[in-house]
């Protein structure tokens, strides 16, 4: 049995019979507001709420402000404080440092080791880079994050064309699992659905059909066993 880091969402560790394995990095694609920051955030408090050290790298709000995010979703981080590192960076910043930026993360990992780390949203960074570029810097988080054994969510925005795919196309090539979240409406009055889909979990037999899921002051809820219409 491989071991498991649950999600801290239940019908989603169902939907992967029992979480995501231990050291594996996944990466979490979706159009803007479909949950990609709030299921990242799931993914930290359950790990500090075990104990576990974790890491945000955040290319959004900065540790205030996705504290106040985590609060509105009843999770409290300040009570883990002393297990939690939000690292927050600018992009403009890292475009005039590229080079030494990737030390810069290096260091931040293997400084700490963390157990679980997030990035949101890694789109803002692969911007930076040209195809070439692009595909070397994710290899090298990959590299990094593997070293430590951290598991970790990586997320990025979806492509346009194709909302199965990053906006790159690279995330979920360099990544062991895939997870794609989408808003679907019949009708352009109706109120949106959110789908969560389990694309890819390598050594995984998880389920592969989209099932619906909710955002509400308790953050996000996955009905696993229902049809999405
Ligand atoms: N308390 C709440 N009740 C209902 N819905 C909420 C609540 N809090 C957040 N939401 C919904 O969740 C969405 C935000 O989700 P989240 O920030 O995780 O998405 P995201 O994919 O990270 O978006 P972005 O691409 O902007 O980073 C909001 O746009 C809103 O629709
Ligand atoms: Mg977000």
């Amino acid at each position: 049995m491989m071991e498991v880091a649950s999600t801290g969402i239940k019908g989603l560790d169902r939907m992967l019979e029992g979480g995501i394995p231990r050291g594996y990095l996944i990466s979490v694609i979706g159009a803007c507001g479909t949950g990609k920051t709030t299921l990242g955030l799931h993914f930290i408090y359950e790990g500090l709420k075990k104990g576990e050290k974790c890491l945000i790298i955040s290319f959004d709000e900065d540790e205030n402000g996705i504290v106040k995010t985590a609060e509105g979703y009843g999770m409290d981080f300040s009570a883990h404080a002393q297990k939690l590192v939000v690292v927050r960076l600018d992009a403009e910043e890292v475009k005039r440092k590229v080079e030494g930026f990737e030390d810069h993360l290096r260091r931040i990992f293997e400084d700490m080791k963390p157990s679980r780390v997030l990035i949101d949203p890694l789109t803002i960074l692969e911007t930076l880079f040209d195809d070439a570029g692009r595909y070397s810097f994710l290899s090298n988080i990959r590299t990094v994050v593997k070293s430590i054994g951290a598991t970790a969510i990586i997320t990025g925005e979806s492509s346009i064309e194709n909302p199965s795919n990053s906006k790159f196309g690279i995330m979920e090539y360099i990544s062991d699992g895939l997870i794609v979240l989408k808003r679907y409406r019949e009708n352009e009055l109706d109120e949106a659905i959110l789908s969560i889909e389990i694309i890819k979990m390598r050594r995984v037999g998880h389920q592969r059909k989209p099932r619906p899921f909710t955002i509400s002051g308790r953050g996000i809820e996955v009905f696993e066993e229902s049809e999405l219409i």
